[in-house]
């Protein structure tokens, strides 16, 4: 269903994330992994295809030295990354806590979340997508 590239990336990824907290001793200038925790879209929340929105996420707890606050928005189906070749966002500042995207063109469906990564990725609750 994905382009193996994309699986491979992610856990490229994951494993870098997990790697680092693994093998932090504590040092002096520690760099903290940062996912903040998405706001909105939440459950009860319906987007058209098409449509703008904003979404949302709390720095309320960013840690003070983060090892990449270059952020990416991608959309997710139950548990499933859809596209993380073409993130609904990228190369923002994560700690800007919120991005404008366009819903795109895909299936109707009430289980879609959204994935916001930063170092690592927290997704949000599930809401709705129409066409
Ligand atoms: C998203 O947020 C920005 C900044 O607050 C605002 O200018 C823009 O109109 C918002 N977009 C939507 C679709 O609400
Ligand atoms: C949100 O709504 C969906 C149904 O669309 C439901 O299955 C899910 O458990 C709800 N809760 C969360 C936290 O996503």
């Amino acid at each position: 269903m994905f382009p193996t590239s994309t699986f491979t990336l992610f856990f490229i990824a994951l494993f870098a994330v997990f790697s680092l907290v693994a093998s932090a001793p504590a040092p002096l200038l520690q760099r903290d992994v940062y996912s903040p925790p998405v706001l909105y879209p939440r459950n009860g929340t319906v987007w058209r295809v098409g449509e703008h929105h904003n979404v949302t996420w709390d720095i309320s707890n960013a840690p003070e030295h983060i090892t990449n606050n270059i952020g990416m928005v991608i959309l997710c189906r139950d548990h499933e990354l859809l596209d993380l070749d073409r993130p609904l966002a990228k190369n923002f500042n994560i700690l800007i806590a919120r991005h404008e995207i366009v819903v795109p063109d895909v299936e109707p469906g009430n289980n879609y979340r959204i994935l916001v990564f930063g170092d690592s990725g927290n997704t949000g609750e599930m809401f709705t997508i129409t066409k």
